[in-house]
């Protein structure tokens, strides 16, 4: 059984609204952020005065163009609390990233915040075919990550009865899942292939479990694992987009009816899509780098935010709003083997449709001499060995749709280590 779309009485009016409604509360929305970051964050105030604009100026959405961006770095720069635009007894939470990368990004939220993110991620659920009777069981990690409780928020929101899972524990998962009765799933799509295998190593069939919907999101997955979810589990795979610095899991999510990539909620966050060279604002349609702009943050505003998220603006179709294509790769985690560019999703996609092959993989990068080389480490599926000529075939393809010569190393399964949460696609010894 799957879930049925919301009908029109379920809306949100926004989501219904006109285009011209839209635009109109997004520009007054957009005037009292630019204001608000303005008067209260010294790093946009400094900013936009060294641009030789102000809030003042911006009489258009488009006039948003002439106003500087800010990237993870002015967080870093800030950390923790030097972009929050209210004091700090009006911050009612705080997420962190784990800064792996550097030092930790560190965001706040007002009550208000709190409200408005559980209303978004609770209009994302129901854009996923979830109704206050539906059981949700999260998976996302809770704690300084924003996925755990954001979608908890969201969950419980809507009415639905939420199971606190967070990650881990993948044998008691699928207990949980089965004994309680969990309509839909809230995890990453690589730690869903986890809990595929544990039902299988347990003799269950995923397909009867009691799953109608997952709600997939917080890493990048392509249109091939979406089908290899659905097929496995016999449920509706559903994408979810969101940032911390921006508010977390919700600022985008996909429609059940469509499918057709996440749907931005326009009316909390302005997006545009830049050359990421030039900086320079591309029409919709074009491929680029995804800024978002808060329209209603009070804690923590951020104004032309770089995601560093590749995608392209396309019209809307379930929802008057824009959707975003979905993200298949970041600016920093393009691979230039050979002279040649990939993202992981794009090797994913061809893992994932090899026969014999399970959507465990890893990219290993090396460089040997003056030249890098790519290993594309894949476990064979669980049910029979990979025949002799797999490796071949993956080979090819790789070759032929990205034109890259890979080494193809196909291990047993349990070789490719885990995540709970996002996954590591790759590794580069380059880096060493
Ligand atoms: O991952 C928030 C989130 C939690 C989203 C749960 C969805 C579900 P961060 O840890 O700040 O926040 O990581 C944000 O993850 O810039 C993207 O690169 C990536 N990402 C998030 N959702 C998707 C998605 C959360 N649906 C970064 N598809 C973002 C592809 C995604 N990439």
């Amino acid at each position: 059984m799957r879930l049925n779309p919301p009908s029109r009485d379920e809306f949100d009016p926004i989501e219904i609204a006109s285009r011209d409604e839209i635009s109109a509360l997004q520009l007054d929305r957009l005037k009292w952020s630019l204001t608000h970051a303005y008067q209260n964050v010294p790093l946009f105030r400094k900013r936009f005065n060294a641009a030789g604009v102000h809030p003042d100026d911006l009489t258009s959405l488009e006039d948003l163009a002439n106003f500087p961006f800010c990237k993870k770095q002015d967080l870093r720069d800030n950390y923790p609390f030097g972009m929050f635009a209210v004091p700090k007894t009006d911050v009612v939470r705080l997420h962190a990233s784990s800064g792996t990368t550097g030092r930790a990004t560190v965001v706040g939220y007002t009550q208000g915040d709190v409200d408005n993110w559980a209303n978004l991620v609770a209009r994302s659920i129901r854009a996923s075919g979830g109704r206050k009777e539906h059981t949700v069981h999260v998976t996302y990690g809770y704690g300084l990550f924003t996925g755990g409780l954001g979608a908890h928020y969201g969950a419980e929101q809507l009415g639905c009865t939420v199971v606190p899972m967070s990650g881990g524990q993948t044998e008691r998962q699928v207990q949980i899942i089965s004994d309680f009765g969990a309509d839909i799933i809230m995890v990453t799509p690589s730690y869903m292939m986890a809990i595929a295998e544990e039902f299988e190593r347990q003799g269950l069939d995923p397909r009867k479990s009691p799953l109608k919907a997952g709600i997939f999101g917080a890493e990048p997955w392509s249109e091939a694992m979406r089908r290899e979810i659905e097929a496995r589990f016999d449920i509706d795979a559903l994408d979810i987009y969101g940032l911390s610095e921006v508010m977390g899991p919700g600022v985008a999510s996909e429609c059940i009816e469509a499918k057709d990539g996440p749907v931005i909620w326009e009316d909390h966050f302005y997006p545009e899509i830049i050359d990421p060279e030039t900086g320079e604002v591309l029409p919709d349609g074009e491929k680029g780098e995804l800024v978002f702009t808060t329209l209603t943050k009070e804690a923590f505003p951020v104004i032309r935010y770089r995601t560093g998220d590749l995608s392209r603006l396309l019209p809307g179709t379930a929802r008057s709003m824009r959707r975003m294509e979905k993200v298949t790769g970041r600016t920093d985690d393009m691979l230039i083997i050979r002279g040649v560019n990939l993202f992981p999703s794009q090797v994913e996609e061809l893992v994932v449709q090899t026969e014999g092959l399970s959507s465990h993989y890893v990219l290993e990068v090396r460089r040997e001499g003056a030249l890098d080389s790519l290993t594309v480490r894949v476990e064979h599926a669980l049910s029979g060995a990979a025949s002799a000529d797999t490796a071949g075939k993956l080979r090819d393809r790789i070759k032929g749709v990205l034109g890259v010569n890979a080494i193809i190393d196909i291990c047993e399964p349990g070789s490719v280590e885990r995540s709970l949460g996002k996954a590591k696609r790759v590794i580069d010894h380059r880096k060493n």
